[in-house]
């Protein structure tokens, strides 16, 4: 991703921020992300999808999107009547919250290195990877959540959002109480759900991964 691309990005995502969220901290948080983070150019991935610079706030510029419409697909054809309720009293805010700072977990966590290949015919050449450096290691949603909640307050629906956007995938090594704890998390809110599928489809469906 060119600078010109990651900088269009970057005012975008800013612009919803304060287009959509209007909560005490909320400025304070952006401010932290601009300054004391590498959000804005920080890859979504070191291996996976948008393993490139700018490819963080462009994924969760996507989650947003993706979240946004399958909040309205939701509303529109859901039968239970339950269900809808909740789903209708998800706010534009809830979305634009859970979907853009879901993944903060990642800022200042991947470092530029260079890795080495051999080429068609057989030479060592190098390639701009990125090497994992976790100095908060507490969990993945649950540090988003940690970082979200030091500038400003999350509603509960948002946390179980942010927590669980991984779903099954954070699953495998946990014990049968978190199972629990992921489902009554999806009963809560549907936002869980939606949050989670849109970030599933646009890792895997619709965001690229550069090989080198
Ligand atoms: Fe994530
Ligand atoms: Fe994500």
């Amino acid at each position: 991703m060119d600078e010109t691309r990651i900088e269009q990005n970057k005012q975008t995502y800013l612009s919803i921020c304060r287009q959509l969220i209007n909560r005490e901290g909320i400025e304070n948080l952006l401010a932290y992300l601009e300054e004391k983070t590498d959000f804005f150019t920080a890859p979504s991935s070191s291996k996976f999808h948008l393993n490139e610079p700018g490819g963080l706030c462009l994924h969760s510029l996507n989650v947003f999107h993706l979240a946004q419409k399958l909040h309205a697909q939701v509303v529109d054809t859901i039968e239970d009547e339950t269900l809808k309720e909740k789903a209708q009293k998800i706010t534009a805010e809830n979305i634009a919250i859970s979907a853009l700072f879901h993944d903060l977990c990642k800022t200042n966590l991947y470092k530029p290195v260079e890795r080495y290949k051999k080429d068609n015919a057989g030479r060592w050449v190098t390639y701009p990877g990125y090497e994992l450096d976790d100095q908060l290691p507490i969990g993945h949603g649950e540090k988003s959540c940690l970082i979200v909640h030091r500038f400003m307050k999350l509603y509960k629906e948002e946390l179980l959002a942010i927590r669980w956007h991984m779903g099954m995938f954070d699953m495998g090594e946990q014990s049968a109480p978190m199972r629990s704890s992921f489902y009554k998390a999806l009963d809560q809110s549907p936002l869980t759900a939606i949050i989670h599928a849109a970030d599933f489809l646009t890792s895997n469906c619709l965001e690229v991964t550069t090989t080198y």
